[in-house]
């Protein structure tokens, strides 16, 4: 099939339907009113501001949450803000379905209504960088830039979100490293489509600083202080956010993942497929076999889940992780690789081990020699010496990996993350052998599937 007949046939699936738009328009005026009464109600001089894709008109079919940002005027103090704004949030949410309160830089306000997400976060109403103070007071800034400049590619934007998410490299939240939303739109805007930002993979890598807002020429020294810092923490990419000349909207954007970017850009233009946008069936594969063609072992920890995010929950697991590479490294086990994630309230560590034992020497001390049962100490051991009248030999032992966690563990030798070292003393740990739940899991990270290129 040749690319436009994939692509017509992408669409459809992609672009929310009238019916969609429908409830979307309705929700967003609903929540604004809800949002205004309260306000108002609460005597405050603060502006509700719809920001996100669902503002810009890029969201993907079905997937709508709502952001509604709470815009407290800049002479707000920071604490203010913090109470005033929570409050507000939490006065909004109680009109609503049920809510929590979620910590970022800031806590705000997550709700649900009508089925549908709802973050209430305050933000300072800024008119350009020079007033940003928290870290979300640009989404108001991004969105007018996104509107003003996307002019009808809305649908190109959704094909790329779509690409990015099929191939995982959709989010820049740390454990994904992949490429945001808004980095998604700008690359759209800058070289026009879809396939066009597929066909300047690495021309954009080669060319490496994108400038949307032309702060190069506006803003020369801000501008190049960030390009000079992009630049020395090794970025794939530095582009110069079109609001803010301070920031590198692709700084959370690793290279293993905008390599793979890189290669799928290429197959997908030389032979284009659905597959690309939705991912293939999860191959069925049996952990055990790729063990066996391996020759390598797996260890799994599965443990308790802290009750935590995922954006914190998952770096926490993968530093413990990293630990326990370096641990078991000390110890005379090499690490190929590990994974983590969590399914249902069980947290999980992969290990894959180039052995399952360790032959270790052990100094093994023995009776008197002129003792009857030093003639025997004699006579069973093969080196054997003195110190003083005392014999001594060397003793070959066997240790498991599973023994050396345990005792690793017990001695606290693992570098970990607080509140996973509290779960984990009381990890199953199994040597070549996972949950039937975690089966594919296994499969997946044994075979490197998910990420071979
Ligand atoms: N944002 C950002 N940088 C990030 C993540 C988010 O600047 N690394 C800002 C952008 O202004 C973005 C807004 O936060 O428009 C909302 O973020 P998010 O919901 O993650 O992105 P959306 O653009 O709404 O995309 P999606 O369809 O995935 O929700
Ligand atoms: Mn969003």
């Amino acid at each position: 099939m040749d690319v436009e007949a994939v692509l017509q046939k992408i669409l459809p699936k992609i672009r929310p339907t009238d019916e969609e738009r429908a409830f979307v328009e309705g929700l967003m005026r609903e929540l604004e009113g809800i949002a205004k009464e309260t306000i108002e109600s609460l005597g405050l001089d603060v502006k509700p501001h719809f920001v996100g894709s669902l503002a810009k008109d890029t969201y993907l079919a079905g997937d709508h949450d709502v952001d509604l940002f709470l815009a407290f005027p800049l002479d707000t103090p920071l604490e203010g803000l913090r109470e005033k704004g929570l409050e507000l949030g939490r006065a909004i949410a109680e009109k609503l379905d049920f809510y929590e309160i979620a910590y970022a830089e800031h806590p705000y306000v997550r709700a649900s209504y009508k089925g549908v997400k709802v973050d209430l976060v305050p933000c300072y109403d800024v008119k350009s960088w020079r007033d940003v103070r928290t870290a979300v007071d640009r989404s108001i800034l991004h969105n007018r830039w996104v509107i003003e400049n996307l002019r009808g590619r809305n649908d190109e934007v959704r094909l790329l979100k779509r690409f990015l998410k099929g191939i995982n490299a959709y989010g820049s939240e740390i454990y994904i490293r992949g490429f945001s939303g808004y980095l998604a739109e700008i690359l759209v805007i800058k070289y026009g489509s879809f396939l066009e930002v597929l066909k300047n993979a690495d021309f954009m890598l080669r060319q490496k600083i994108i400038d949307p807002g032309n702060w190069l020429k506006r803003e020369y020294e801000t501008a190049m202080r960030t390009v000079r810092r992009e630049a020395e923490a090794d970025r794939p990419l530095i582009v110069i956010d079109p609001v803010d000349p301070r920031r590198n909207v692709a700084a959370n954007l690793g290279w293993e993942r905008y390599g793979f970017f890189y290669f799928k850009a290429h197959q997908f233009l030389e032979s284009p497929s659905e597959e690309f946008l939705f991912g293939r069936a999860t191959r069925s594969g049996s952990y055990l076999s790729e063990l066996r063609r391996k020759g390598t072992h797996l260890v799994t920890l599965v443990f308790q889940a802290p009750e935590l995010v995922e954006d914190i929950l998952l770096p926490q697991l993968e530093r413990t992780a990293r630990g326990f590479e370096r641990a078991l490294s000390r110890e005379g086990f090499s690490v190929l690789g590990w994974n983590v994630g969590h399914s249902g309230n069980k947290a999980f560590i992969m290990l894959e081990v180039d052995r399952r034992e360790r032959e270790r020497v052990k100094i093994k001390p023995g009776p008197e020699f002129f003792t009857e049962r030093g003639w025997d100490f004699y006579r069973k051991n093969e080196r054997v010496w003195l110190i003083g009248k005392r014999l001594f030999a060397e003793k070959t032992v066997k240790e498991d990996v599973i023994d050396v966690i345990v005792e690793l563990l017990e001695k606290n030798q693992v570098a970990m993350g607080k509140s996973v070292r509290e779960n984990i003393r009381d990890a199953g740990i199994m040597l070549d052998y996972v949950p039937k739940e975690l089966e594919d899991e296994a499969y997946l990270f044994l075979s490197r599937e998910k990420w071979n290129l």
